[in-house]
């Protein structure tokens, strides 16, 4: 089987970095090129579902100076990448709270998210200022602001206020850089998914990586809390 949407926990840029001298800015260029691969791959393989987790709400207290680096480079891979990705099809959403984002990035996004919105071939979500708790306090906000009887909200209504409404839920979750954790990453979404952790540093994961995953998938039973059939 494979898994319709995969979300992606990009781990493992700074230690790229690190075991070559380099700036961890530079593990962060070297992992936008990983994207690519990734979702050609992905592509190839018939996933056209993707999130990535590029930003966390907790990144913040990253030193400025990386921090700043790594807004320049969302705003320099959405403009050049933009045209691109629309040409092949493929819808950018890019969910987290967008309020401390500078003007520029909130631009380019509104532009990237208007422009591809009604392509179908594939979708390209990307995480940023991302976190699965302050997305589901903002969901009960906008529910409250919107009228909705709290008192009677059901999963349906809470998913459908997510940043995520109408996407389907990650059934695999890749996590690269061997760590076991979700870091906050669509904790609602991934209630069901299946967990893969690799231990490549994510500038090095590739074809080969992702197709590990999707076997690993493949060979787990899925029960969703019920019994094996
Ligand atoms: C984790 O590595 C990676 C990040 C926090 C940033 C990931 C961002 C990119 C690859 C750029 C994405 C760009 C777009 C436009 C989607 P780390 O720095 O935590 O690595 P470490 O754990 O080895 O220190």
């Amino acid at each position: 089987m494979l898994p319709r949407h995969i979300g992606i926990i990009m781990d493992g840029n700074g230690r790229w970095a690190r075991q070559r001298g380099l700036q961890r800015t530079d593990g962060h260029r070297a992992g936008i090129q990983t994207i690519r691969k990734v979702m050609q791959a992905a592509d190839r393989a018939g996933v056209h579902h993707l999130t990535l987790y590029a930003f966390s709400t907790e990144n913040w207290s990253r030193p400025a100076e990386e921090v700043g680096a790594l807004m320049g480079l969302f705003e320099e891979t959405l403009a050049k990448e933009v045209d691109e990705l629309d040409a092949s099809g493929v819808q950018i959403r890019v969910i987290g709270r967008r309020g401390p984002l500078t003007t520029g990035l909130r631009r380019l996004i509104d532009a990237a998210e208007a422009r591809t919105r009604g392509n179908r071939t594939g979708m390209l979500c990307v995480a940023i200022n991302y976190g699965g708790r302050a997305e589901i306090v903002d969901a009960v906000r906008s529910l409250a602001q919107g009228g909705a009887d709290l008192a009677r909200v059901d999963e349906a209504e809470l998913a459908g206020a997510l940043y995520t409404a109408g996407l389907p839920d990650p059934d695999l979750i890749i996590r690269t850089a061997g760590e076991h954790r979700m870091s906050n990453f669509l904790i609602w979404q991934a209630a069901y998914a299946e967990l893969h952790v690799s231990p490549t540093l994510w500038p090095d994961f590739g074809e080969r990586e992702l197709e590990l995953a999707l076997q690993d998938f493949a060979a787990r039973q899925r029960r969703f809390g019920g019994v094996a059939g």
